[in-house]
């Protein structure tokens, strides 16, 4: 049923945690548009945290989804922040009752999973959007319309890079709660279910038909250890100083990514000592990079070919310097290559003019550097406007859209383990 448009939304937090806060956040700007009426989550500091943000009564926190399913239909729709192994087990008793759903990738674990969440949304009738971000960045999505227009012709080729960075790769896939496989997505899905959703996004639903992949888990193991190094950074390195995985380095002299290095520590004081002490003690982002209990790759390259005889193709790269998302296209007529980070891609066509070789414009997309190049607000803008019913944008993910990325994702892990090529089937 649509919403009322005289009212704003009304959603609740399912999982308070760094992407749902994010996202629910927009209320905040936009009260007319979105009003956040509780929170369900397992954790009590987050419960609290949510109520004094958005202002809503402890009748509206809940212990899980659960529970706040049990209580019926309570508001418009859910923000579904949970970690990976949750989303599905969280959606499905939730779109039974009633709710829409804005739900963060990677939709679920497994193919099986994805199948079944969309088997339940279509039975239900909910509106389910993926938080495929990177859609509404004004660089990719300026980059689509450039396609749909006609401006390079039908597309032969899609090339994209992911250049995830040391300090990235070190702080979500190596000492972070994406290190592992028994966490519930390899780091191909969790860190590029968006690239693999913009390639087939940019083949503008032309279905992939087969998938192959190689990659391994290279730098961050034991016997890479350099000399010197020990247990955690603050302890027992003699190489710290000169280590650019250095805990101390990464979160607190660089300053970044607080809200992974001091979830475990985010019910104290916010102060160095604290955080110093944490690292030193038993802080997972405090250990040494060569040796944690990580098990995912830290690189990982995917071909896919489609069913026009188009083919993609994707890298991962962890341990980059710089991070920064590339991509190259060619069509029929034309090409568009970029860096997101740059913030402007170059359109080029043949120009065979003595004298010229080709022809090329510079296309500037005002990106900026944070909320995935600004992504992530124009993705709950986008939420509330299809609630509305007022007509999609071209960025709209929703969950049958965003079903060939995960395709392609899980066949490209099966293919990657068992050295094999393997169809994909809608
Ligand atoms: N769209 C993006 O670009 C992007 C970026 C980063 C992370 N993510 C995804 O966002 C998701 C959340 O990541 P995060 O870092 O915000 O996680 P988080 O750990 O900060 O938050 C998850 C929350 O879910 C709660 N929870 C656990 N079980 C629950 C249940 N049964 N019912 C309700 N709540 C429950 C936890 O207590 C926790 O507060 C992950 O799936 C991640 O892959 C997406």
């Amino acid at each position: 049923m649509l919403a009322n448009k005289s009212k704003p939304i009304t959603a609740i937090i399912v999982g308070a945690g760094h992407r749902s806060i994010c996202y629910a956040k927009y209320s905040l700007k936009h009260p007319d548009e979105l009003k956040i009426v509780g929170v369900a989550d397992p954790n009590e500091y987050r419960r609290q945290q949510a109520m004094d943000l958005f202002g809503f009564g402890k009748d509206m926190c809940f212990e899980s989804a659960d529970d706040l399913a049990a209580k019926g239909k309570l508001a418009d729709a859910i923000i579904n922040g949970t970690m990976d192994l949750q989303h599905v087990p969280t959606a499905i008793p939730l779109l039974e009752v009633g709710y829409d759903m804005l739900l963060e990738k990677p939709i679920a674990t497994s193919e099986a999973e994805v199948r079944q969440l969309y088997a339940v949304a279509q039975k239900c009738g909910n509106t389910v959007m993926i938080c495929h971000v990177l859609r509404y960045a004004p660089f990719y999505s300026e980059i689509r319309k450039r396609i749909a227009s006609g401006e390079v012709g039908d597309i032969i080729s899609v090339m994209t890079e992911e250049n995830v960075s040391y300090h990235h790769v070190a702080t979500a896939f190596v000492r972070g709660k994406w290190n592992r496989l028994d966490t519930g997505s390899t780091m191909l899905m969790s860190k590029c279910c968006h690239d693999l959703d913009l390639i087939t996004w940019m083949k503008s639903g032309i279905a992939p038909k087969a998938v192959s992949s190689f990659g391994s888990l290279m730098q961050f193991r034991l016997e890479n250890a350099p000399e010197g190094s020990g247990e955690r950074c603050l302890v027992d390195c003699k190489i710290e100083k000169d280590c650019p995985y250095s805990a101390k380095k990464n979160y607190i002299e660089q300053g970044i990514w607080g809200f992974y290095a001091w979830q475990s520590i985010e019910d104290q004081e916010q102060t160095e000592e604290n955080w110093l002490k944490s690292l030193a003690t038993d802080n997972p982002h405090g250990r040494c990079v060569w040796r944690c209990d990580n098990d995912v790759v830290d690189h990982q390259t995917v071909a896919v070919e489609f069913a026009d005889g188009a083919t993609a193709s994707h890298n991962m790269i962890g341990g980059t310097s710089r991070p920064c998302r590339t991509i190259h296209l060619i069509g029929t007529k034309g090409e568009i290559y970029g860096v997101q980070e740059d913030g402007y891609f170059i359109l080029r066509h043949p120009d065979a003019r003595k004298g010229h070789e080709w022809s090329e414009k510079k296309i500037e997309t005002n990106v900026s550097n944070d909320m995935h190049g600004g992504g992530d607000l124009l993705l709950v803008a986008d939420f509330v406007r299809t609630l509305l019913g007022e007509p999609r944008s071209i960025s709209c993910t929703c969950l049958e859209d965003s079903i060939y990325g995960h395709l392609i994702g899980f066949g490209a892990d099966q293919a990657r383990v068992e050295r094999r090529v393997m169809d994909i089937v809608k």
